[in-house]
């Protein structure tokens, strides 16, 4: 484990997943709790007097120098949350890193400028993973959000240099492996979001696993039409209806399944619409589902309520407009005031609804993945995950 190896003086680079979200049109970071999940390893490392060498992508620059994904926020933001000089580097091939590495001291850290700049890193290079390798003694891999991702800073380097699992990433894994496989019962899974073909696999996975599949948000127009319901205004493409007949064809799955039985519709697609509370089954030819119904919301809270596990991805409405908001911050509420409960929470705009609502701390983990943590919910080998697998097995993850 990497809190047991000698990394004083030694340079270790550290790869984390610091993708944050800008306001739009801007550099300004919207979300920086990616960036204060990576800091408890970075402090492990430079506690112990090492020369950490911090790494990440941003954004999908796809192999080209794109201005306003450079980690000059990120990098300056990091300085702010370390309260310490985080010093600039290039990337690993061509630039000043090597030298920028150099002048280090015990404690101190830099940041590579954005990973995927260099086409190299998505390519899984070999060349460029040499590069990055050659940069340091020791790589630890906190990268949990991107490990899904088959690049060169997330397995390339693993061969390369001794690697160890971060504490970020250690943490990710033991709380999805409890979401996922754990035999805590009645468990619940709250999935909301809005594509039906987004939560598939992670319904079909969870199902077996849990007593009861709350279905909330976006994905609810589609079950509807694929019930043969009406869904007022909302166009349900043929993908949407395809995976939500899909999920109505698994018998395990059916079992499970709540869907809801009263619902929110907005008369316009506006956030000062007038709006008004119908059944499921009677939403009228025009208008929008935006929220799931006070029925609804009562069997889901009883549900969250008794339950020992909960699994929450996705909003239950469109929580960003006020008028929709119930929905998502009563289901919330009882998540958080379910005290007994293991409670895993992830996907972005979950986040974004727990950190708006408050409730980080009542819920047992938030996790930081977005596309990482579906993957994992549904049953899929993450390749960055793989590749800390031997190391796992001996315990030294
Ligand atoms: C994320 O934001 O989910 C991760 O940082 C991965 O980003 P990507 O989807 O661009 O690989």
């Amino acid at each position: 484990m990497i809190e047991d190896v000698e990394v004083s003086g030694k340079r270790v680079l550290l790869r984390a997943d610091l993708n944050v979200t800008f306001e739009p049109g801007t550099t300004r970071i919207a979300d920086d709790s990616r960036i204060h999940a990576s800091v408890a390893t970075i402090e492990l490392l430079r506690s112990r007097g090492a020369k950490v060498v911090l790494c990440s992508h941003l954004g999908r620059p796809k192999g080209k120098i794109v201005p306003e994904m450079r980690i000059e926020p990120v990098r300056a933001r990091m300085s702010e949350v370390l309260g310490a000089d985080v010093r600039y580097a290039d990337g690993p091939v061509g630039g000043d890193a090597d030298q920028v590495v150099a002048a280090l001291s015990n404690g101190d850290v830099a940041m590579l400028e954005n990973l995927r700049f260099d086409s190299g890193e998505e390519a899984n290079d070999a060349d460029f993973a040499n590069s990055l390798a050659s940069l340091a003694d020791i790589f630890v891999n906190d990268a949990f959000g991107a490990s899904h991702r088959a690049h060169a800073s997330i397995v390339g380097v693993v061969d390369l240099l001794p690697t160890y699992a971060g504490l970020l990433m250690r943490a990710e894994i033991v709380a999805l492996e409890r979401a996922v496989d754990s035999d805590e019962r009645p468990a619940v899974a709250v999935l909301g979001g809005s594509k039906v073909a987004d939560k598939l696999g992670v319904v079909k996975n969870l199902a077996p696993n849990v007593d009861a599949v709350l279905i909330g948000g976006g994905m609810v127009s589609a079950m509807l039409a694929a019930q043969g319901q009406s869904v007022g205004s909302v166009e349900v493409n043929d993908d949407e209806l395809k995976a939500a007949r899909e999920l109505l064809q698994d018998t395990i799955v059916v079992e499970k399944l709540h869907l809801p039985t009263d619902v929110i519709v907005a008369e316009e697609f506006d956030q000062d619409s007038r709006c008004f509370e119908t059944a499921a089954n009677a939403v009228p030819k025009s208008g929008f589902v935006l929220d799931i119904g006070s029925r609804t919301i009562a069997a889901y809270v009883a549900a969250i309520s008794s339950a020992k596990k909960i699994v929450w991805n996705g909003p239950m409405g469109l929580f960003e407009w006020e008028a929709f908001s119930g929905g998502t911050k009563l289901i919330a509420s009882a998540i958080s005031d379910n005290e007994s409960a293991f409670k895993l929470a992830g996907g972005g705009s979950t986040v974004e609804a727990i950190n708006s609502l408050g409730i980080a701390g009542a819920v047992t983990h938030v996790s930081t993945g977005g596309g990482a943590s579906l993957e994992f919910l549904e049953g899929k080998t993450l390749p960055g995950i793989a590749a800390l697998h031997t190391i796992r097995e001996r315990s030294e993850w």
